[in-house]
């Protein structure tokens, strides 16, 4: 049975579950549609003395945890079916571990999101050389993306709502992307619990714009091991299959009949062993997905994952044309994460939605150009039930 967010919370109130022991840290109480104003606290000081702040924001029955640095999503707590809490998030504890290794958890990724072969791109006729950070290629934008840079952050509330404005400027040149794109991404709690990004961007050059959010999901909780019992749902009848590198061959292959189908919804693990040769490549699905339904004005429906055991489940709604669906392939039991567990190869999962990787480099994919005058747009909206 389905339950929505107020019975939830309601729920766990009535039973005299404490917000202290809902919560992992802040003195947040418990909710529903409160509209509370975000409060901001010191995360951590880089090595050059700059400080990373982490703000709290709670609406009904979410509670998303950010930091400065990266728009990093430390960490993102929903209740279960019976009101309990959980952290759904992957992520570090202390700053030091996001500067030093952190495979993009929970952030922000910008200039391209996802691979650009061998960083090279042409550009009304001007080759440009990008940053080369996975192989020979360009990945998630670079050594220095948008996620390893600290992010003006403002809190705000409107009506019910409580967000954050998060501004971003990578100057022209900055990683090889020709003009200066200023940035701003707004996070939004609306008072059901969902969680909306509005990305903006605009730019003083043509240049190239990808932008998506790197959250590694485990609805049991992170930590709590494998995500292969999640069930998952793509409406999309064809994907991009890649090169060793991970690079798309430029083909829209259709899903039907290989383990890429996940029109009607399955779990995970169901095929993820199928020894299917792109699986083999990517070490699991590491693939980008063209929804069926294209690039849309609104966002709609891109994914729905479901963890049976907890009861959560998470919509996702987009406006572009592609997801990238990752099974955590890369995890490797050497990083520590905020609940004192190590993570294992599938112990998360992403969903990023994006337009499809390499596009500068394939005149048969949607454009990712924007040209000074233009404002790029697009939002994803998260929601959750338990
Ligand atoms: C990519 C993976 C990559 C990972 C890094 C994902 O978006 O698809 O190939 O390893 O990011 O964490």
């Amino acid at each position: 049975m389905e339950l929505n967010r107020r019975t939830v919370i309601a729920g766990a109130a009535a039973a005299g579950v404490a917000a202290s022991a809902l919560g992992t840290g802040t003195a947040q109480a418990a909710t529903s549609g409160g509209g509370k104003k975000p409060v901001k606290e010191l995360f951590g000081t880089l090595a050059d003395g700059s400080k990373v702040y982490r703000w709290s924001l709670e609406n009904g029955g979410t509670r998303l945890k950010v930091l400065s640095w990266g728009g990093v999503v430390q960490s993102l707590e929903l209740p279960d079916r019976h009101g309990k809490y959980a952290n759904v998030s992957l992520g570090f504890d202390n700053i030091a571990d996001y500067v030093a290794k952190t495979p993009y958890f929970g952030a922000l990724i910008g200039r391209y999101g996802n691979r650009i072969a061998k960083g090279q791109f042409t550009l009304d006729g001007k080759s440009y050389q990008l940053s080369v950070n996975d192989g020979v290629n360009s990945l998630h934008g670079g050594t220095q993306g948008f996620d390893k840079h600290i992010w003006d952050v403002e809190g705000f509330t409107s009506g019910s709502d409580v967000g954050l404005h998060l501004y971003y400027t990578s100057v022209d040149g900055e990683m090889g992307y020709p003009g200066t794109l200023k940035v701003k991404v707004t996070y939004t709690l609306n008072k059901h619990g969902d969680w909306r990004i509005d990305y903006e961007a605009t730019t003083d050059k043509a240049t190239v714009v990808n932008l998506t959010s790197h959250v590694y999901w485990n609805l049991a909780g992170e930590g709590s091991g494998t995500i292969e019992h999640h069930e998952l749902t793509i409406p999309a009848s064809r994907y991009t299959p890649t090169d060793s590198g991970l690079i798309p061959t430029g083909e829209l292959a259709k899903v039907s009949a290989t383990p890429f189908d996940f029109r009607k919804t399955k779990p995970i693990g169901r095929d993820i062993r199928a020894g299917h040769v792109q699986q083999v490549q990517a070490k699991g699905y590491d693939h980008n997905w063209a929804l069926d339904k294209g690039i849309t004005a609104k966002p709609e429906h891109a994914a729905t994952l479901h963890d049976p055991h907890s009861g959560r489940t998470l919509k996702i709604a987009s406006d572009q044309p592609g997801l990238q669906f990752y099974t955590g392939n890369f995890l490797d039991g050497t990083l520590t994460g905020t609940g004192g567990h190590t993570y294992r190869q599938g112990d998360a999962l992403c969903l990023e939605t994006q337009h499809f990787p390499d596009s500068p480099n394939h005149a048969n994919f949607p454009s990712t150009v924007l040209r000074p005058g233009q404002t790029y747009k697009t939002s994803t909206i998260h929601t959750f039930s338990s």
